[in-house]
Formats: C-alpha cells, structure tokens, sequence
C-alpha cells in the first residue's frame, strides 16, 4: 500500500492540532499506521530549531533570512529520517504544517518574496509533495485570542508579532489555496470540532475513490 502525505495549515490558534489527532485516530481505526510529525520540528536537531525559533528572547536577534534557513534545516532533518521513510513503508504521514507556512510565513508576511522561498523550498524537499493540505482558516482576532488562551497569555516569537502580519499570512494562504486548488482543501475554522472533523474525513474519503 502506497503511503499518503498530509499536511496541516493554518494561521496561530485555527485548531489544528485537535483536528491532526482526530484525524489519525480515524486512520489507525482503520488499521493504517500513522506518523504525526510538526514543523518546525519532529526530529532532535528540528526541536531544537523550534526552540531557537520560537522563544521570545531571540525577538530581534534573528533576520528574515537566518529564519527561513532555520524553517529548512527543520524540515530537511524532518523529511530524510522521518517522512520519506514513513511513506516508503506505506504510512500515513501527518505534518502539522509544511512548505505552505514557509511560503505564507517568510514568503509574503516577511516580505522576502515568493521566488526566493519556491527555490529553496525545491532544494530542501525535491519531488516530495503532500498529497492533501487540509487549511483551517479562521478570522485572524479570535485566532490570536484562542492562542492566548491556550498558553495562559505567554506568546512566542512569531506569536507576538502584530495583527497585521497574521492578517497577511490569512490572505496568503487563502491565496495559495485559490491557486492549487486540488490539494489544499480550507475548512472554516469557527465550526465546531465534530463538524470540521467530520468535513476532514469526507475529503480524504472522496480522494480515495
Ligand atoms: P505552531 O507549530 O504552533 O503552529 O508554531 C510554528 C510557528 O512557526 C508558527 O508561528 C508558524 C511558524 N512557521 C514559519 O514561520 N515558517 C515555517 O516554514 C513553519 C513550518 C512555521
């Protein structure tokens, strides 16, 4: 059996964590091995990536440039010792996130341009390519007040920039969604989590007939 690539997007506090765990949970019900993963993240040296990147102290300390390195050297580690042998034997990888945010993120909110991340995304991950982006797209405020709420208001680095640049990366995203049509998938974010799952798994069922 062939494996199958999915990758999670979305702007801070659109949910999709839940949705990534009730999603493998309905791949496992029906015997499939699954493999969650993040970005950045997923391996030692990616974590440790995602630590750099994320804690509030290195709030001026890292240019936009440094920071789309950092996105790729995670996703490099990711992709060689966790996806690719994930798929080759048959499973299902999950990513809760992937080059989409890269392009959203650094790309466009962080204006160094949608050329520069395409080619060093294209170095970093080859032919790979997910096979469905599920995007949870929500109003950008009350994903903000959604992630405050779950961190007890301590926001990290990225978190802590302004309205603005997340409005930025939802218009973004939406764009590439309009754009590719085919594989990205939005869900509206504000649906309760029973309905979005139930909306996921339809996708995924009406992709594999
Ligand atoms: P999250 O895993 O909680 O969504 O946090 C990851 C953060 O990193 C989030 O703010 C989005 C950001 N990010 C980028 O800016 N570029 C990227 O390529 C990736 C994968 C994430």
């Amino acid at each position: 059996m062939r494996g199958y690539f999915i990758t999670f997007e979305g702007s801070e506090g659109c949910g999709k964590t839940t949705q990534i765990n009730a999603l493998a949970k309905r791949f496992e019900d029906e015997g499939r091995t699954v493999q969650i993963t993040r970005e950045p993240g997923g391996t030692i040296i990616g974590e440790k990536i995602r630590d750099l990147l994320q804690d509030p102290i290195n709030k001026n300390s890292i240019n936009p440039l440094t920071e789309l390195l950092l996105f790729s050297a995670s996703r490099s580690e990711l992709i060689t010792s966790v996806i690719q042998p994930a798929l080759s034997r048959g499973e299902i990888v999950i990513s809760d996130r992937f080059t989409d945010s890269t392009l959203v993120y650094q790309g466009l909110a962080r204006s160094i341009g949608i050329p520069i991340v395409q080619k060093l995304n294209k170095i970093t991950i080859g032919t790979l390519k997910p096979d469905l982006t599920i995007l949870l797209d929500l109003d950008t405020e009350i994903g903000i007040k959604r992630a405050m709420e779950r961190q007890s208001g301590k926001l990290d680095r990225i978190e802590t920039e302004s309205l603005d640049f997340f409005k930025a990366i939802r218009k973004g995203y939406l764009e590439l969604a309009k754009n590719n049509p085919d594989r990205i998938k939005v869900i509206n974010g504000i649906l309760g989590i029973r309905e979005i799952e139930h909306q996921i798994w339809e996708i995924i069922k009406g992709k594999s007939k």
